[in-house]
């Protein structure tokens, strides 16, 4: 962890001859930063984590980013047999924010083991969270299990809120039983730490953050892409094939934030925050909303380095604040 010399404190005005004398002033020495924060007995150096989707399985970082110098990152979700994903267009920019309706397309789970995790591997101190996703409760603990042979996985990403496939994902993810049903199947089958990935197109956040901290859920992170759509004026057509489609980026951070404070006073486990994230004082606002990591999504799409550079920036501005400890920020916010 880098070190730097706390910034002396400004200069005020003379004081009045009859102000009450100052406190003494403590000495200020060299601030010792520890950014360091652990969800559900996962040590991360730092809170700052690549979402699923958005950082591709973590090898394609691997000449932009140190990817021993964030947190961590969680890959594309993966499932028991390679997907193809929906058809184009899958991508549309909206007003800050994004559309997409990928569909989850990946190599699958065995495939990932082979062809990506050694290279993995070799990054010493890369913390590689596997995302999983299913039709069904079953495909969730099959793909699990394959999973679970694959070394230097640091835990497993539950998707229960993928709004893009037909079935499985959201479908879970909106139903407090089916949530029930699923998470306790994937804890079961499970070696790893399970973070289960919430939907934000719920009425009551904390009921399903609940609901997954009951059936086993290790930690919950939240939020994944609000259903969406836009029309194409001209076309009359819908921009996204998939007609419906995610939307993420800077313009749900607001919603996210809500659902992460409300999800955080409804549950003891760690709540990893999403949503939205692209500067050091959004990473800070999760944080004191109750956050204790959160994922970088979107802002990857115009900064592929925007992880690596929120660090930097993190690191800067709880300098400039006299914070000695990211984790002593979790859940800060004050009220009244
Ligand atoms: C192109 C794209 C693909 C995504 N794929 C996945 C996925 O495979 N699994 C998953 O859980 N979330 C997926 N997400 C959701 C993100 O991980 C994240 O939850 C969401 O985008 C909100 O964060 P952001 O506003 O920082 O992007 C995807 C998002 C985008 C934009």
């Amino acid at each position: 962890m880098s070190q730097e010399d706390n910034k002396p404190a400004p200069q005020s005005a003379a004081a009045p001859a009859n102000a009450t004398p100052a406190p003494p002033k403590k000495p200020r020495g060299r601030l010792q930063l520890d950014m360091s924060v652990n969800v559900a007995g996962i040590a991360l150096r730092n809170p700052i984590l690549a979402a699923s989707g958005t950082f591709g399985y973590g090898v394609e970082f691997e000449d932009i980013v140190s990817l021993d110098k964030i947190g961590g990152f969680v890959v594309k979700g993966l499932s028991k047999e390679p997907m193809a994903g929906n058809p184009p267009p899958r991508l549309f920019e909206t007003a800050a924010g994004m559309l997409n309706a990928i569909g989850l397309q990946n190599i699958g789970a065995r495939a990932f083991i082979e062809e990506k995790l050694p290279r993995l591997r070799k990054i010493n101190g890369a913390v590689v969270i596997a995302n999983v996703y299913g039709y069904c409760p079953e495909d969730y603990e099959e793909t699990i299990r394959i999973l679970n042979d694959g070394e230097g996985i640091a835990a497993y990403e539950l998707n229960v809120s993928c709004p893009n496939v037909r079935y499985g994902g959201i479908t879970f993810g909106q139903d407090p039983y089916l949530l029930s049903e699923v998470v306790a199947g994937a804890k079961a089958a499970s070696k790893r730490p399970l973070i289960v990935k919430l939907s934000p197109n719920v009425t009551s956040i904390g009921k399903m953050a609940r609901a997954a901290e009951d059936a086993g859920a290790d930690a919950v992170s939240l939020v994944n892409t609000f259903l969406a759509m836009a029309i194409d004026p001209i076309t009359r057509r819908p921009r996204i094939s998939n007609i419906t489609a995610g939307l993420s980026g800077p313009a749900i951070k607001p919603i996210a934030l809500r659902m992460v404070y409300e999800a955080s006073q409804s549950v003891k486990i760690p709540v990893i925050g999403i949503g939205g994230i692209s500067t050091a004082e959004d990473v800070v606002e999760f944080l004191l909303a109750g956050a204790t990591a959160v994922e970088v999504g979107t802002a990857n799409f115009w900064d592929p380095r925007a992880c690596e550079r929120l660090v930097d920036e993190l690191e800067r501005w709880c300098l400039e604040q006299h914070i000695e400890s990211v984790a002593s920020l979790r859940g800060g916010l004050l009220l009244g």
